[in-house]
Formats: structure tokens, C-alpha cells, sequence
């Protein structure tokens, strides 16, 4: 099974980090493919807990070769920070890969992230900050500094001056800020280049080497389906491809490789930040899951909006996926439920959608039609087999399954490692 693709079907923060983690072992090379250190990747190892935004998780497990490829944003500060982070705690990151390709986010798209959130007000996106929309925007219009640029002095102050001059513009005559010398921007970046340069690589080449030679690659995608610049809820997404084709253009690796796609979904709902979200809940229950499932932000600490689960928006992550197996997430969050309501399809203004509607703002004003199973009281988080599970736990997870398009692999009943139960193999 060479080319695995590991996929968030919600809004992000599904528990990626857990899973890949989990596989971690098996692999050989553990790809990041898309976005930057807007993504917060939680894995609980023993006692120990990391926090990881821009390193792929495979970077806990030895053996494994971390690789950053060319559809990441980095920035190279927080790598460095997180390198010295993981070293100081006894991880070895030496093996790290770091595309030649892969865009560097620069200190000025950190503060336009910010000031146009400001300005748009109640309109905001509620982005990370991280400067990750300003980055992926000058990728496109081909003004972006890219990480082989920083060995290369002369084209990297043409670039830097290059971007400056229009974005001083905005910066002083839209938001009313100081301009950013090119001067400082230079010495930030090449602060940190010279201990980046022997990481850096053609990761295509050496991912498709890899495989060549019969050796397992996995592709961890940051954020999710429908904060896919593509296939999510724009414009409330994230500005790269975090669906499974992305997993393609962002490393170089084609899709003739990937055998299989693992879709990550959370046995209830949460989002981020501003846009539609159907099963949301307001009331106590949300508070339930929030409290339960300790549901605030990896990133940026901001509580996450939750509700209950929405078989729609699987089956659609299955459909644009081509997720072929599950992970159910934090089943054990549901535990003490009387009921557990299941989101079958919409209803719009009178009429019944089953599928994600065509027009986002049906989305917007959809009212989910439930599905109400019975809950379960019993503690799961010991359970290993999923016959050991309690009944009403085994029908929550199959009728899911039924629903979403494709077999449940694995179910997770707690943040650490072991803390999972395998239906079926998810390699191999
Ligand atoms: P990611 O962004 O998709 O990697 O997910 P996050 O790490 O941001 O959020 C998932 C959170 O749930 C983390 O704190 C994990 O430790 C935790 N988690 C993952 N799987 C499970 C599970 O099966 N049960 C419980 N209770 N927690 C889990
Ligand atoms: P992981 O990988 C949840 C959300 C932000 C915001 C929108 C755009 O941990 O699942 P951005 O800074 O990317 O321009 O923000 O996307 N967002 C996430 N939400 N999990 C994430 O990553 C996210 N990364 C971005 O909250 O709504
Ligand atoms: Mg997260």
C-alpha cells in the first residue's frame, strides 16, 4: 500500500495528528502537503503532549522522514521554534525534508492577515493570524518569495522589493499602517536560511523515488473538506486545496500513486471561525460537547463552535475525496448522551436536501433533519474490539457508516495512542 492520503471530512481538528500518528510507525516518509501553522495537530504519546502547527506529525515517530512539500506555506520562524521545541524535549528532527518549492511565508503577509480581518469587521473571516491568505494570494499572482529564493541574496531583495512596492501601497493608504522596510523582511528571512538550507530539497524526487522503490508515503492534510478553497464553504475556508487531490499538486507525487484515502471524522461537529454550520448548537448540548471533548483551538485557544454530527457533509467528503476508509473520532465524547442525533439532510426553506445544495446560501439557511439514536452510559474508553463496545455505541458507529459511503476503519475513544480500536487494516 504505497501512497496513503489522510484527510480532515469536517471543518479541521478532527484529530489528524492522533491518527497519523497512529500510522506513523508503518510509514515511511509523512507528508505535509497543504497550508501552513494555521493547522494545530494535537498527540497525546504516553504522558508526553505535543502541539504541532507547521511539522507534519510524523515528525514524534523515529524512522519516519518528515517532509514539508511544495504546497506548504512555512514560516520559517515558527520552524525553527518548533524544531528547537521538539529537540529540547529529546525528538530527533534531523531527517526533516523542506521543499525547494514550497512558498515562504514573509513577516508582511503575517500583519495584512491581520489589519484586513480588522477591517473587515463583522464581515472577517476569523482567520489564524498566521499571514496564510496573503501568502497562497501572492503564490497565485505570482509575486510569492519561494524557500530556494532565501540562497540566492539578489533575487530574493528583487522579490521582497518587488512585493513592497504594492503592498506598502495598501498598507499605508487602506489600513493606515507603517510601511515594512525590504531591509528588515531581508534580514528576518535570511536569519533563518542558512539553518534551513540542508533540509532543502526536491521533495518530488525524492517522494517519488521512495515509492518507486516500494516504501510507504502518507500525505497529512492540514484543515479539512469544507475548508477547502475548492470544495468548502467559500469564502469562510482557508486558501489551499486540503481534499485529497491537493495531496497530489501539493508534493509532485501524481494520482496514479495513491491507493487510498483515509477520511478523519469526528463522531460530533466543530468549526473555527466565522461560516455556516448547519448542526450547530447553542444550548447546553454545545456546551456538553465543548466541555467533553475539550473543544478549544490548538492554535489560537479560541473555543470551537460545536454541534452534532452531519452524515451530509461525510458523505460529501467521501464523494470529493474518494475516502475508500473512516476514522470515527472521539466516540468516547458522547458517552453519557440520553440521545444522539444524527444529521440525515436539510431542509431548505420547505424543500428536502439530502446532498450538500448546489447554492451556498441554501447552506447557510439549511435546518438539519435529525435522525435521533439511542446513547449509551457505559465508560468506552478502555474498549479496544469494537464488540467490546456497548450496543447503542456499535449502532451509532454502523448507522454513520451506512450514511457517510464507506467503511468505519477505526474509531478513536480517547486522545492517546492506544486509545483506538481497528476495524480493519488501514494499511496494506
Ligand atoms: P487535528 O487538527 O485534526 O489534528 O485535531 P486537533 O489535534 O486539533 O484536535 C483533536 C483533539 O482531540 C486533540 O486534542 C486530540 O488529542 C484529541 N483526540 C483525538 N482523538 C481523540 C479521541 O478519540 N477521543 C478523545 N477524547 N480525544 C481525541
Ligand atoms: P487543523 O489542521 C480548524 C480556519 C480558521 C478560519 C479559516 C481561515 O488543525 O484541522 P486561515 O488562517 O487558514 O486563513 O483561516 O480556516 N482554520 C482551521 N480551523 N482547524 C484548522 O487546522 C484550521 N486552519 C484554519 O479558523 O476560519
Ligand atoms: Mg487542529
Amino acid at each position: 500500500m504505497p501512497a496513503i492520503v489522510l484527510v480532515g471530512a469536517q471543518w479541521g481538528d478532527e484529530g489528524k495528528g492522533k491518527a497519523t500518528d497512529l500510522l506513523g510507525s508503518s510509514v515511511d516518509y509523512v507528508v505535509k502537503f497543504n497550508g501552513g501553522n494555521n493547522a494545530g495537530h494535537t498527540v497525546v504519546i504516553g504522558e508526553e503532549k505535543y502541539a504541532l502547527h507547521l511539522l507534519p506529525s510524523g515528525i514524534l515517530t523515529p524512522g519516519c522522514t518528515p517532509v514539508i512539500a511544495n504546497g506548504v506555506v512555512v514560516d520559517l520562524g515558527v520552524l525553527i521554534e518548533e524544531l528547537d521545541g521538539l529537540e529540547a524535549r529529546g525528538v530527533d528532527t534531523s531527517s526533516l525534508l523542506v521543499s525547494a518549492n514550497a512558498h515562504v511565508i514573509p513577516p508582511y503577509n503575517r500583519v495584512l492577515d491581520k489589519v484586513t480581518e480588522r477591517f473587515l469587521g463583522k464581515r472577517r473571516l476569523g482567520t489564524t493570524g498566521r499571514g496564510i491568505g496573503p501568502t497562497y494570494a501572492d503564490k497565485m499572482s505570482r509575486v510569492g518569495v519561494r524557500v530556494q529564493d532565501l540562497y540566492d541574496e539578489s533575487i530574493l531583495r528583487q522579490k521582497v522589493t518587488a512585493a513592497l512596492d504594492f503592498k506598502n501601497q495598501v498598507l499605508a493608504k487602506i489600513y493606515n499602517r507603517r510601511a515594512v522596510e525590504v531591509e528588515e523582511v531581508m534580514a528576518e528571512l535570511l536569519r533563518h536560511a542558512e539553518r534551513v538550507r540542508p533540509m532543502v530539497t526536491d521533495t518530488a524526487l525524492v517522494l517519488n523515488q521512495a515509492l518507486d522503490r516500494g516504501e510507504t508515503v502518507l500525505f497529512e492534510a492540514g484543515q479539512a473538506t469544507l475548508l477547502d478553497v475548492d470544495h468548502g464553504t467559500y469564502p469562510f475556508v482557508t486558501s489551499s486545496n486540503a481534499t485529497s487531490g491537493g495531496a497530489c499538486t501539493g508534493s509532485g507525487v501524481p494520482p496514479t500513486r495513491v491507493d487510498r484515502v483515509v477520511g478523519i471524522l469526528k463522531a460530533y461537529s466543530t468549526r473555527v471561525g466565522e461560516g455556516p454550520f448547519p448542526t450547530e448548537l447553542d444550548d447546553e448540548h454545545g456546551e456538553f460537547l465543548r466541555n467533553q471533548g475539550a473543544e478549544f483551538g490548538t492554535t489560537t485557544g479560541r473555543p470551537r463552535r460545536c454541534g452534532w454530527v452531519d452524515a451530509v457533509v461525510g458523505r460529501y467528503a467521501q464523494r470529493v475525496n474518494g475516502i475508500t476508509d473512516f476514522v470515527i473520532t472521539k466516540l468516547d465524547v458522547l458517552t453519557g448522551l440520553e440521545r444522539v442525533p444524527v444529521c440525515v439532510g436539510y431542509d431548505v426553506q420547505g424543500t428536502r436536501h439530502d446532498e450538500m445544495p448546489v447554492n451556498q446560501s441554501d447552506f447557510h439557511h439549511a435546518v438539519p433533519v435529525y435522525e435521533e439514536l439511542p446513547g449509551w452510559a457505559e465508560d468506552i474508553s478502555g474498549c479496544r474490539t469494537f464488540e467490546e463496545l456497548p450496543d447503542n455505541a456499535q449502532r451509532y458507529v454502523l448507522r454513520l457508516e451506512e450514511l457517510i459511503g464507506a467503511r468505519v476503519s477505526a474509531i478513536g475513544v480517547g486522545p492517546g495512542r492506544d486509545a483506538t480500536i481497528q476495524r480493519y487494516p488501514l494499511l496494506g
